[in-house]
């Protein structure tokens, strides 16, 4: 399958979790890509965010869509672009999200909710959700299962 791993990724967090991702879609015979959002400035006080890169999701026929935990809520930029994309039809979709501190619950798990529930509404099916702890020792584990739970997709 093709597939997309649209990620926002302000310090590379997200992006080296991306890039795991992909090596494993490949190992399965997957032709996977990483796109990347983006918006002008990324300052979080931002009311008015301007995307710059807009992925185009259309051409692909499974997505992954990753990005950052901003004040524990979904990173705006990641957001803003959620709503752009237009109906997903019955695509598969896995989310996930990073954030610095060590537990799901403040802010992991909503943002990532966030995240699916916008997919959702735009008809997607949702494969698979993940968060990962980035100052978590168990981090690594958590992104080695990640990489293999969504690699199933
Ligand atoms: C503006 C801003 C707000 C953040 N808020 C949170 C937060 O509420 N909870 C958290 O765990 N991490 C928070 N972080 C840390 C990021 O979620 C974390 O470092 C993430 O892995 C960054 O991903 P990236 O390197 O792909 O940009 C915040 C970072 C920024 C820049």
């Amino acid at each position: 399958m093709n597939i997309g791993i649209i990620i926002h990724s302000q310090t590379g967090n997200t992006l080296s979790v991306a890039e795991k991702l992909r090596a494993a879609l490949a190992l399965e015979g997957h032709n996977a890509k990483i796109e990347r959002v983006a918006a002008e400035g990324e300052k979080p006080q931002d009311k008015d965010i301007k995307l710059i890169s807009i992925p185009d999701c259309e051409k692909y026929d499974a997505l992954v869509f990753g990005a950052p935990v901003w004040a524990f809520s979904l990173s705006p930029v990641m957001r803003e672009y959620l709503k752009l994309v237009p109906a997903l039809g019955a695509k598969k979709v896995c989310c996930f999200v990073t954030q610095h501190f060590g537990k799901p619950w403040l802010g992991g798990n909503r943002s990532v909710k966030q995240m699916s529930k916008m997919c959702s509404q735009k008809g997607a099916s949702i494969s698979g959700t993940g968060v990962i702890n980035w100052s978590s020792k168990e981090k690594e584990n958590q992104i080695a299962q990640l990489t293999s739970r969504f690699s199933q997709i």
